[in-house]
């Protein structure tokens, strides 16, 4: 399929997990990618492998998507570039977990600018490429923003986590006024180098929580891009403020040992 011949999609944390996976997905799909992360050795990585994958892609230096002056210097660049902005996927993230007793004010902050700060910054100075190209917005909320837990104590992310759930709806409201769709992917449980060293650590409780899960598995990268290519593709022309759930049912259904 090629659901992105020629169209321009920005990918915020492209150098890892996810938004790795998203890179090569919308290179194979035709897309030109623009790929932003902190780490440019990571992200030189990914341009290797969309560009051994046959695909186009644009990076540059190391861009810190919480300092507006780094953001708006990668987003006038390569729109320049490559003629604008008709996809956003805002997938880059920072985080602490630390249950509420643990958590100063000073860890708080700096989850929110590692959470909120770096999806408000690269949407706000996308909108008005994307208004032109009457494009769409895909952000990553989580199973976090919607479910508490008692396994993984995370006060911080749980807040920025709904926050970026809240936002979607209101961007949605907003992006509607300009043609733009705006919805949100929450994973659950996925295997990337973020979680494989820490939650899905053996010495972690999380680590054994897919018997908690309904579909009693952790979640492929993959298996999240394909709705976020989903979202963000004219298949979902009539779908916006959504929040599209990706944990195997995690946060659906109530913890259980099958037929009583
Ligand atoms: N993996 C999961 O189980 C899971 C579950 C729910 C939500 N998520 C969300 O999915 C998104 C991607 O997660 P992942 O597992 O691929 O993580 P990851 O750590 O593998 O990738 C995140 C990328 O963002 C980059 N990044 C972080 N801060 C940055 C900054 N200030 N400026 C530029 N780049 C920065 C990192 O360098 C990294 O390449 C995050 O928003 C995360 O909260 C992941």
């Amino acid at each position: 399929m090629q659901r992105f011949k020629d169209k321009v999609v920005f990918i915020t944390g492209s150098g890892s997990g996810l938004g790795r996976q998203a890179a090569l997905r919308f290179a194979t799909e035709g897309a030109i990618i623009a790929g932003a992360d902190i780490s440019a050795a990571n992200n030189s990585e990914t341009a290797a492998l969309v560009a051994n994958a046959g695909g186009r892609i644009h990076i540059g230096n190391s861009v810190d998507l919480t300092d507006e002056a780094s953001v708006t210097d990668w987003i006038s660049k390569a729109a320049d570039e490559l003629g604008g902005i008709d996809v956003l996927y805002a997938n880059a993230g920072a985080t602490k977990f630390n249950p509420i007793e643990k958590t100063t004010l000073d860890e708080w902050d700096w989850v929110l600018k590692h959470e909120l700060d770096l999806v408000f910054l690269p949407v706000k100075h996308a909108w008005p490429h994307l208004a032109k190209a009457k494009g769409s917005v895909v952000l990553v909320g989580s199973t976090a923003g919607v479910s508490g837990s008692m396994t993984n104590t995370r006060l911080a992310h749980s807040a920025t986590k709904g926050g970026i759930i809240a936002m979607t709806k209101q961007l949605a409201g907003e992006g509607a006024l300009h043609g733009i769709r705006v919805n949100c992917v929450s994973p659950g449980m996925i295997r990337t180098p973020a979680t494989e060293g820490d939650l899905l650590a053996d010495d972690h409780p999380m680590k054994n929580i897919q018997r908690a899960i309904p579909l009693q598995r952790i979640g492929t990268p993959a298996e999240v891009i394909s709705c976020v290519l989903f979202l963000a593709s004219d298949e979902a022309s009539y779908v916006t403020g959504t929040n599209l759930m990706v944990d195997g049912g995690w946060s659906s259904v109530l913890p259980g040992f099958g037929v009583i």
